[in-house]
């Protein structure tokens, strides 16, 4: 087996001045996946990535990129943090050359083909010669992306890089990291929006005040959650004691309908027992929480305060 992604055992980070931002987290990255490091703001995502990145030391528990110190994965690992800074009055062109040279590793005769390649993977060649501080902030954000192509990269760790874009750029930037994990480069990408991980990531975790409170295969967390059917109906004695005696959970009834947890157990199946009960049925519904319902629960708010 490969070493994971990311592996990361107890991760603290306790500020000077006694706050806990990041709390006892263990990250498991699979190789090859698309990780949505989920949180609201303040959760502690930018200041584990710091960690990850060895851009700041933890005050406790260890992290591990492919198995390796961060030092030493470096070169495999590309980031966005809060941005490289780019000079305004230089072309994104020749703002890519002056990063790529500031890297010892690459070779100086490919500089230009590797930027007009990370330009081009970004869908920035035709604003190529256009000065930075013209380019608009999804034109920037994707600059930003591109410095981090410049060289072949095994994992992507993008912290909040759709941050500010109109909902076109944010498609874009999606599209672009599915590109890019499409490749074979394992991509983690931190959000405080579920409903934009949740359209391109395999993975998830989420964090709430500094700990990491769900993490899985995104199948795995919708699983974890549960179906219910609700029966409407003014049979509601003959209709409860139908889900009570099918012994399914968290059965609930009101003056006109009844409700429970059916599991993994077929809503045919209920129906078919209430109308061989005799039960009237009125109205027959399956609720499946959605992802951001299950989120809602494990965090104990929404997501998408920013809307
Ligand atoms: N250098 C620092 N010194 C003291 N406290 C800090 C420092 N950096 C972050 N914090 C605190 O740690 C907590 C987590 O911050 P962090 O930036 O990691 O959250 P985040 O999940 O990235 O939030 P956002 O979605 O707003 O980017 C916050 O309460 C923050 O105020
Ligand atoms: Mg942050």
């Amino acid at each position: 087996m490969n070493a994971p992604a990311i592996a990361t055992r107890g991760l603290t980070k306790r500020f000077p001045g006694g706050q806990i931002a990041v709390d006892g987290v263990d990250l498991a990255v699979p190789g090859g996946s698309v990780y949505g490091f989920l949180g609201p703001n303040g959760s502690g995502k930018t200041t584990t990535i710091r960690m990850l990145l060895g851009l700041i030391t933890p005050t406790g528990g260890t992290s591990a990129l492919f198995g390796a110190p961060a030092r030493a994965a470096l070169t495999r690992v590309g980031a966005l943090v809060e941005g490289p800074a780019f000079y305004p009055w230089l072309t994104g062109t020749a703002n890519l050359l002056r990063l790529d040279a500031a890297n010892p590793a690459a070779d100086a005769s490919s500089a230009k083909r590797r930027v007009a390649d990370s330009l081009d993977r970004v869908g920035l060649t035709a604003a190529a010669a256009k000065r930075y501080k013209a380019y608009s902030l999804g034109m920037r954000q994707r600059l930003a992306i591109a410095s981090t192509l410049l060289s072949r990269r095994d994992l992507l760790i993008l912290d909040e890089p759709t941050n500010g874009l109109d909902p076109q750029g944010t498609r874009e930037v999606r599209g672009l990291i599915k590109d890019i994990a499409a490749d074979g480069t394992t991509v983690f990408v931190s959000s405080h929006l579920l409903a934009e991980v949740e359209q391109m990531c395999t993975h998830i975790g989420v964090m709430r005040t500094g700990r990491l409170v769900a993490q899985g295969s995104m199948s795995e967390l919708r699983s974890a959650s549960s179906t219910r059917v609700e029966v409407e109906t003014v049979d509601v004695t003959a209709a409860t004691k139908v889900l009570t005696d099918l012994a399914l959970g968290d059965v609930k009834s009101a003056p006109d309908h009844v409700s429970a947890e059916i599991g993994r157990m077929a809503p045919e199946h209920v129906s078919d027992l209430l109308f061989k009960a005799g039960v009237s049925i009125r109205g027959f519904q399956v609720i499946r929480p959605s992802l951001e319902d299950v989120f809602v629960g494990l965090t104990g708010e929404g997501f998408d305060v920013d809307r």
